[in-house]
């Protein structure tokens, strides 16, 4: 069995005497989003009402899911964890590292040769700790998660930004960076701000063109893309139970892109249908007894302002479909405006590229809807205008729909059937085109629409929309299409109109695979050596930080005073530096390559101090590595801003960098220094930051006496001979100080 029963049966036994006593101690009635959480706190985390927003609470996931871009650096940090298997259940998924080019045979040969080295690896450690593998082919993460390992009431992390699309069966899914996973892998807590919950209530049914997908654009809308940051999107009301459960997956893993923490839907019948249709009757039978449990309360159904912090209502009967972008997916246009949208803002009018799939809209439901409006425009005799493109997202709804003729529908319509896996969604996608600087319109069923997110073109305007608008303007070929209003020609020179789409949520003959393509990792894993080359320009093994000798930290050099916004991109640029995600040292290069010197406001140009040459930051910071010099970065506020990629600290530690010290610091980032053993402090007074000149000599000073709440002081050292002298703040905790003298978290929890 795939999936864990044990230990999902145990999340049910659990739960009445859990929920009693929080609402006891709550005492109000509580939202499904509390639920989950306040069950999930962990072990040693105080039961109290924990202000939302505002208040960092430990939780203990259930699960963890990796893709293979981020698997690699956060395998490698476990196995530093000196742990011999994982603390709960995990897999690790292969679908970010495969190229669409060809066709699926193809690009999965390609990808098998070009990556080898980093799936051996995955499989190796996989095995070695307990982990799940998924092989490049078997689909891509979030709907492999749906399919097997998404459960009601539950809550898992993944290293993804889309991993709340299991929010669609009623879990607690949130996307997170690689060092978070290495915690909860090796039986750490794992730390959130409480969220914000805003509530969505859907009232009404769909009809015609309007699908799940449109439910979640038309809401991008609303909210924009920051609307959602730091909330979990609760949704209630009827017009939940009228959506199958790949749709509302469809409508949480979009969350993300409204900046959500995650999304989440409670468990009905169509949850139920979609356990047992995917093999997984005894989930849906150890429901039975606690369905209550999942779902709001009702008290919070009644008077949703009361318990949300903000209520907003969608009637799916009044529900249009929308296409939204470009270049943002928060840009929404009802289908009813969009050619008018489209004319004034001058969008290029061909419509060059359909294509369905990604982890958003790859479902069997998906399929058919699509597939329905393909096969009307045969019958028709519409030819199909524009290229089409369809990505499975799981090997499971691959043969299925091949097996009942859906893909023979797309494919007698010219599409190319790509692997099942990420591709054009995450800019693998080698499109050929006339002309890369032609401005060029393309429609998908993903969900990021960013400026070169899918062929990496910044003059392809890419629109987002549900499946079957994608395949109707596919077949028009025509970007202001509206399927609603407007008749094609047909090879007879006739007007038609195209039906309205049908599908089916669920195959009527049930699921069918030939192979899964999952790897059950041994039951004892201790004897396998995990083999990486020492020659490896993609992975690196990592070693120990050193731990901290016991001193003050004296006369150090600045590497660079940064000023304004840097973020983790900034930090650490992602781009064509994923290749060395594995690869520290490598990875290494790009470190602070972004920030702006603010002594001469260029990026990467630092004054080297033995030289009094400007070079690069990274190979400044490795001269000062190679003469067994430390560091320092100065930064203004918020520092390290926007993702959770734990580069952005490894970074600076691989290459000997003691200390951060900043106007304020973005939490997730601070604790990510932390984790590795960096010193991460604050000016107490903002001011100090333009007392830091760029020949400073820097001490930090009463580490000795290092201890919560107890501020440390600078001293820099000017060339001309004069000093300032000031405190700093810090955040440490007794645990993160142990983390600090033991070199990282990971030593100190081996140690
Ligand atoms: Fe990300 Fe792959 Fe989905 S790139 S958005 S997980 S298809």
């Amino acid at each position: 069995m795939i999936f864990d029963i044990k230990m999902i049966q145990g999340v049910y036994e659990a739960l009445p005497d859990k929920i009693n006593r929080i609402t006891q101690v709550l005492k109000r009635p509580l939202t499904l989003t509390e639920k989950i959480l306040y069950t999930h706190l962990s072990k040693d985390e105080e039961l109290k009402d924990y202000k939302r927003g505002e208040d960092y609470v430990n939780f203990a996931p259930d699960r963890v899911a990796m893709q293979d871009a981020t698997a690699q650096m956060a395998l490698l940090q476990l196995m530093n964890s000196g742990r011999k298997r994982v603390a709960v259940p995990s897999t690790v998924h292969c679908d970010h590292l495969i190229q669409a080019y060809k066709s699926a045979k193809e690009d999965l040969n390609t990808a098998e040769i070009t990556n080898k080295e980093v799936y051996d690896f995955l499989t190796e450690v996989s095995n070695k700790f307990g982990i799940g593998f998924w092989k490049p082919g078997a689909g891509i993460i979030h709907q492999v998660v749906l399919e097997n390992y998404a459960f009601p009431g539950g809550m898992m992390i993944g290293t993804d930004s889309h991993t709340p699309n299991a929010g669609g069966l009623g879990m607690i899914a949130i996307g997170v960076g690689g060092a978070d996973a290495v915690d909860v892998m090796a039986g750490m807590p794992w730390e959130l701000k409480m969220p914000r919950i805003i509530g969505v209530k859907l009232t009404g049914k769909l009809s015609g063109w309007a699908s799940a997908k449109d439910v979640i654009l038309k809401l991008a809308g609303i909210l924009t893309v920051k609307g959602g940051t730091n909330a979990i999107i609760e949704y209630f009301g009827e017009g939940v139970h009228s959506l199958s459960a790949t749709g509302k997956a469809t409508i949480c893993n979009m969350g993300a892109e409204v900046g959500a923490t995650t999304s989440i839907f409670p468990y009905d019948e169509k949850s139920a249908e979609y356990l047992i249709a995917t093999d997984r009757k005894e989930v849906a039978d150890a429901i039975k007894a606690v369905r209550q449990y999942l779902q709001a309360d009702t008290e919070v159904e009644l008077s949703p302002e009361k318990y949300y912090d903000r209520v907003i209502e969608i009637n799916l009967s009044e529900l249009e479909p929308y296409i939204n972008g470009p270049f943002t997916p928060d840009a929404a246009n009802p289908i009813s405006e969009f050619a008018k949208v489209s004319a004034e803002k001058g969008y290029p009018q061909k419509m060059e590229v359909g294509l369905i799939g990604s982890c958003t809209n790859s479902s069997y439901e998906d399929m058919t809807r699509a597939a329905s409006i393909v096969k009307d425009a045969q019958e028709k005799g519409i030819k199909v205008k524009a290229q089409f493109i369809i990505n499975p997202g799981s090997e499971q709804v691959r043969y299925t729909s091949e097996r009942d003729g859906i893909l023979d529908v797309f494919e007698k319509a010219g599409a190319t059937i790509m692997a099942n896996a990420c591709g054009p969604c995450i800019g693998q996608w080698k499109r050929e085109t006339d002309n890369p600087d032609r401005p060029n319109s393309i429609v998908t069923s993903f969900n990021r629409n960013f400026a070169k997110r899918n062929d990496g073109n910044p003059n392809t305007h890419a629109f987002v929309a549900s499946p079957e608008l994608v395949a109707a303007l596919t077949i028009a070929g025509d970007l202001s299409f509206n399927p609603m209003t407007d008749p094609l020609l047909n090879d007879k020179g006739e007007k038609v109109m195209l039906k309205e789409p049908v599908g089916a949520e669920l195959p009527n003959k049930g699921f069918g695979v030939d192979d899964l393509g999952y790897i059950e990792p041994v039951a004892d894993g201790s004897h396998i050596e995990v083999n990486i080359a020492p020659d490896s320009q993609r992975l690196q093994v990592l070693h120990p930080f050193a731990a901290w000798d016991g001193k003050d930290i004296t006369a150090l050099p600045l590497l660079i005073k940064a000023k304004g916004k840097c973020t983790t991109d900034h930090i650490s640029m992602a781009g064509p530096w994923l290749r060395f995600r594995g690869h520290l040292d490598n990875i290494s290069d790009n470190m602070l390559i972004g920030a702006v010197n603010a002594f001469n406001d260029k990026t990467n140009s630092v004054k080297n101090p033995f030289t009094g040459e400007f070079e690069a930051v990274p190979q400044l910071a490795r001269e000062f590595k190679s003469k067994g010099l430390g560091s320092v970065v100065v930064a203004e506020e918020n520092y390290g801003e926007g993702s959770s990629r734990e580069h952005a600290a490894m970074e600076p530690r691989f290459l000997n960098v003691k200390a951060i010290i900043v106007k304020s610091f973005a939490r997730i980032h601070e604790t990510n220094l932390k984790k590795q053993g960096m010193l991460a402090l604050t000016f107490i007074n903002k001011e100090d930051y333009d007392k830091v000149r760029e020949d400073d000599k820097i001490s930090i000073l009463g580490l000795s006496d290092f201890r919560p709440g107890r501020n440390l002081t600078i001293e820099l050292l000017h060339s001309d001979g004069e000093k300032d002298t000031f405190e700093v703040a810090h955040t440490y905790n007794h645990l993160q100080i142990e983390w600090f003298k033991a070199g990282s978290a990971l030593n100190y929890m081996k140690n």
